[in-house]
């Protein structure tokens, strides 16, 4: 598999916050790849510094060591031009549907303005905002609403839909249904599956749940306090993790058999 994404010896230090805070480490030299459409899940608890390497990807904090590339290229130090041209082949989507979109804008003013910010033509611009609604399986007329009129699921398709705008190679997908409900989570974790295999896009994909990760992962990278513990395929880690941490992360995942729960807060005690 081609490698598009190419992580080595991440570190991110972020200031202390008041007098005389000391500044913390909180990547200590993380290290993962993405190939060329495939979807690598990074899952650890709060805190471990998940959404900071997708931070450290996108360029929005500067990381004190390692290198970031892309497509071979060393982007950990872009400027502003190389990093506008990078947006095209790079996207983000935010778990929050409700603060990610502009109130103001109607979808298609939300999807069709950055398109004719690079140079597209109107007509063009609305031709593509309607096939971008059809990928992402919202009614054509969803161009001429607003964001308010669309529950957190809708939102999130279109939070998704700006994402496929310029055709990117690569999205960052960070904790995108944890603000949704199990239903709905299901449903848009298909369609972003679904879109993968149309485009042949690759996922950075962050969150904190097992389950999520699981259900859309073909690799998996574990972080726990600002390092990777371990990386496999996706059935490997999830379902004979080799790292304590792993385990333990596995049993603490919610399931739905009483017995079972009761099994695994016993080995959960043992480890
Ligand atoms: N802007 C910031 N300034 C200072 N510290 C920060 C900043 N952003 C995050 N941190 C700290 O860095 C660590 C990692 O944060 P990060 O947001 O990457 O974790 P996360 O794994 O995404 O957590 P969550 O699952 O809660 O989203 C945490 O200890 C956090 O408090
Ligand atoms: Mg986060």
């Amino acid at each position: 598999m081609t490698t598009l994404l190419e992580v080595s010896d991440l570190r991110v230090t972020y200031p202390g916050r008041g007098f005389r805070a000391r500044s913390h480490e909180v990547l200590h030299g993380v290290s993962l790849t993405v190939g060329q459409s495939e979807t690598l899940g990074v899952v650890g608890e709060s805190g471990s510094g998940k959404t900071t390497i997708g931070r450290a990807v996108l360029g929005l904090v500067a990381p004190s060591g390692g290198t970031v590339r892309f497509q071979g290229n060393d982007i950990t130090r872009a400027g502003r031009a190389e990093r506008r041209a990078l947006a095209r082949d790079i996207q983000v989507v935010f778990q929050d549907p409700y603060s990610s979109l502009n109130p103001a804008l109607t979808i298609g003013d939300i999807l069709g303005e950055p398109l004719i910010v690079q140079g597209s033509g109107t007509s063009e611009a609305r031709r593509r905002v309607a096939e971008l609604l059809d990928q992402v399986g919202l009614p054509k007329d969803a161009s001429q609403r607003l964001p308010r009129e669309f529950s957190g699921g809708q939102r999130q398709r279109v939070a998704i839909a700006r994402a496929l705008a310029p055709a990117p190679r690569l999205i960052v997908c960070d904790e995108p249904v944890s603000a949704l409900d199990l239903t709905t989570q299901a449903r848009v974790l298909d369609l972003l599956v679904d879109i993968q295999r149309r485009t042949g896009v690759a996922y950075l994909f962050i969150s904190h749940d097992l389950a999520v990760i699981r259900h859309v992962s073909h690799r998996v990278s574990v972080i726990h306090r600002g390092d990777i513990v371990e990386t496999g395929t996706a059935g490997q880690v999830t379902t004979a993790p080799e790292h304590p941490y792993t385990q333990r992360l596995l049993l603490a995942a919610p399931v739905a058999d009483p017995a079972e729960q009761r099994r695994r807060r016993e080995a959960r005690q043992r480890l």
